[in-house]
């Protein structure tokens, strides 16, 4: 009788096949984005493997850079890289246009200057994260602390339910309200929308920019979509 894969075991099987798509379509030489969670973690233990073919990389958080660092992989600023063809990262949702919610680390701000920069999102997720519809995981939203109040209110007004991550400081120094009860059916305009908002960093939603290519770990193999 075959097992069944455990999450983690999907996740490893996905990072070695983000592994593999680094290692075939970059230069020597070049610089790889490294994204935040458990996946991006599986993801930067199979990239020490081809590490000295890589000129370095660019973390997404400071927990990123310190894993890159103790497999003795080169972290870049990101303010000296030029060119970054690639960046590889987790997600809480993907739907079928390839945008997602992501910040469950807390780490969204970054993730998203980081991918603003890259010239491939690679999204790296086990299929528990494919939706149809995004907005059943709660939509991080990274706020100014002395504005957390007035965003709370503003987001009520845009329809969600929104809960200050209490306790959670983000490496910019900022708080993240965790907006529930959304149903997010025209993400561009969502993710525009909640910006606007004063005293909002960045929200949780990569859909004005999203993922270029998704590899989704099955029971069956990984699998890819455009
Ligand atoms: C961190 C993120 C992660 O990519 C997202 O939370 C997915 O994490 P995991 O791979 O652990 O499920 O956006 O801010």
């Amino acid at each position: 009788m075959t097992q069944a894969m455990t999450q983690d075991q999907l996740k490893q099987a996905v990072a070695r096949a983000a592994r593999d798509y680094v290692a075939e379509t970059i230069a020597p030489g070049a610089i790889v984005g490294v994204g935040t969670g458990s996946t991006a973690n599986f993801f930067i233990d199979e990239l020490a493997a081809i590490k000295d073919r890589l000129g370095g990389t660019v973390a997404s958080s400071e927990g990123t850079r310190k894993r890159l660092e103790g497999h003795g992989i080169r972290v870049l600023d990101l303010n000296d890289v030029e060119d970054l063809p690639v960046y590889v990262d987790g997600a809480d949702e993907i739907d079928g246009g390839l945008s997602m919610i992501k910040g469950g680390g807390a780490a969204l701000t970054r993730e998203k200057i980081v991918a603003a920069v890259a010239g491939t999102f690679v999204c790296v997720c086990d299929q528990s994260k494919r939706v149809a519809t995004l907005g059943r995981f709660p939509l991080p939203v990274e706020v100014i602390p002395m504005a957390r109040a007035y965003v709370a209110r503003e987001l009520e007004k845009l329809g969600g339910q929104p809960r200050w991550r209490e306790g959670v400081v983000t490496d910019n120094g900022n708080v993240i309200l965790d907006v529930h009860g959304l149903t997010i059916t025209a993400p561009a305009e969502f993710e525009a929308r909640i910006n606007q908002i004063v005293g909002v960093v960045t929200n949780g939603l990569f859909a004005c920019r999203g993922a270029d290519l998704l590899l989704l770990a099955t029971p069956g193999g990984v699998e890819e979509y455009r």
